[in-house]
Formats: structure tokens, sequence, C-alpha cells
């Protein structure tokens, strides 16, 4: 498949991409020339997610995949590339939030965590790696952690624990792999304006007024404003860019103050 200018049109892989910052990040990615593989575990999700790019004129499909089976991300990059021959860029964005306290969180809701969270995220790098190591021309994966993968929070200990991890592996495959040209990168978003927030701010776990006198910026996240991140990344302005953690957090991570 080509583009207009007879170049190859570029795929990425985008799991989460069903809603929130996964779908966001799809329709960046979408608005920068790429055909999407849509990855969510919810396949309605998915569907909704390439309607909605198709609208818009981009070429997308959707897969579903659970991110803690590695033989569901194996396949899951074997059709993108049955699809469209190539795999350019992954965006690991598929995720969970269970705050709990530490002293009550059973053993299954740990490894749930870090199933998702940091195994999904190895096992995506993984089948995608194999596949950009056969293209000359190597390949790009975001990691989305979070400013949890450096801040403490209370009754986040698989959470904050699972993105730290995520934090190292993406230095450790940036260092490996660099000699196949596939750069390794992390977003770490600060609160964000998703589901996710939207849910834990029902729950009580805190309150907006709070997190935005907390963020120096003084507001949340937008989606677009990490899927610019994103997009920054998978771009050839940031050619020499690896092995580093772009935290999109309007100051978060730099304010030590009262
Ligand atoms: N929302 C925030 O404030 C915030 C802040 C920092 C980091 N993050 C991280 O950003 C990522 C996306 O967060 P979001 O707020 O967009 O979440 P979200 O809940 O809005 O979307 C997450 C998506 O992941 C999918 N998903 C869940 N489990 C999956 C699995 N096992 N396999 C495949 N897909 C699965 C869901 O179906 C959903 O579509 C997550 O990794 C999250 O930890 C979010």
């Amino acid at each position: 498949m080509t583009d207009q200018t007879n170049q190859p049109t570029k795929v990425a892989v985008v799991t989460g991409a069903g809603q929130g910052i996964g779908k966001a990040s799809a329709s960046h990615l979408a608005a920068d020339g790429y055909t999407i593989v849509v990855a969510d575990i919810r396949p309605e999700a998915a569907q909704q997610t390439v309607d909605e790019l198709e609208h818009r004129g981009a070429q997308a499909v959707p897969v579903r995949v659970d991110v803690s089976d590695p033989a569901a991300c194996t396949a899951m990059i074997a059709e993108a590339v049955v699809h469209f021959g190539r795999v350019d860029v992954l965006v690991n964005c598929a995720g969970i939030s269970k705050p709990a306290p530490s002293l009550d969180v059973p053993p299954e809701d740990w490894q749930r965590m870090i199933a998702i969270q940091l195994n999904g995220t190895f096992y995506c790098c993984q089948a995608a790696g194999r596949q950009m190591v056969k293209q000359d021309w190597g390949g790009c994966i975001v990691n989305i952690t979070s400013v949890t993968a450096q801040a403490a929070f209370p009754e986040r200990a698989s959470y904050c624990s699972a993105k730290a991890g995520v934090d190292m592996l993406t230095k450790v495959l940036a260092i490996e792999w660099a000699k196949y040209k596939i750069r390794v990168n992390a977003v770490g978003p600060s609160h964000t304006e998703t589901e996710m927030t939207r849910t834990n701010i029902a729950r009580g776990l805190y309150d907006l007024e709070t997190v935005t006198h907390r963020i120096p910026m003084g507001r949340l996240a937008s989606m677009d404003d990490i899927a610019n991140g994103v997009s920054f990344l998978c771009s050839e302005k940031a050619s020499f860019v690896t092995g580093q953690a772009l935290y999109v957090d309007g100051g978060y991570l730099a304010y030590g103050y009262f």
C-alpha cells in the first residue's frame, strides 16, 4: 500500500485504542498519515474507533487483544502484518486502574495489574520488536507510563510498580534494540481527562479541585496533550531520541513546594 506520493503507508498498532488516551493517540497518528491497527480487549470499542477514523478518511482495522496473553499479542502483530505487510509504530496504551489499600489487595488483583500494565507491555514490545527487526528500517515504540512511575501514590502499589517497571523496560529495550533502528520511548501523563480519571473522581478517590491545585499549570491533561507527545516521539523530529520518558504533566513532577 502506498500514499499519494507513492511512499509506502506506515502502520501503527495502538493497544487500548478503544477509548481514552489510546483512541486519541490513534487519531493523532492517523492524522500523521499512519494506517492504524486499533487493538483493544473490547471489540465493540475498537470497532467504534475504527468507524470514527474511517469517517475522517483514515485507514484502520480493529483487532481484539488481551495484552496479558502473550499469544494474543503475537497474533495481533501477525494480523497487522497480514493486513498491511509492516509495523512501523507500536503504542502500548492498554491499561487498568484499581486503587485499594495495600493491606487489603488480593493476590489476583496484584497479578492482574502487573499482567496487563507490565507483562502486557513487554509481550507487545517483543512481538512488535520481532517484526521490526525483520524490517530494514526498524520502527518506533511508545509505552504509556505515568507520573506514578516516578512519584508514589497511596493505594496504588501495583499500578506504580508496574509503571516504574515499564519505565525501566523502555530503557532496556531502547539500548538493546538501537542497533536494529528501533527507538523505544515512554510518555508519562499526569491526571488526564479520561474515563479512568472520571471514574476515580466519581468513586471519591480524589476531587478535581485538589488535583488541579497540585498541578502547576492548574488543569488536567487533555487526551490531545498526551497524544501530541506520542505523535512527536513517533515522528522524524525525534529520530535521535530513544530510552527517554517524556512526562506530559503540566509541571506535576517538577513541583516540590507546599
Ligand atoms: N487517565 C489518566 O489520568 C492516566 C494517567 C497516567 C497514565 N495513564 C495510562 O494511560 C493508559 C490509558 O489510560 P486511559 O485513561 O486512556 O484509560 P481508559 O480506561 O480510558 O482506556 C483503557 C483502554 O484499555 C483497554 N484495555 C484494558 N485492559 C486491556 C487488556 N487487557 N488488553 C487490551 N486492552 C485493554 C480498555 O478496554 C480501554 O479501551 C493506561 O496505561 C493508563 O494507566 C492514564
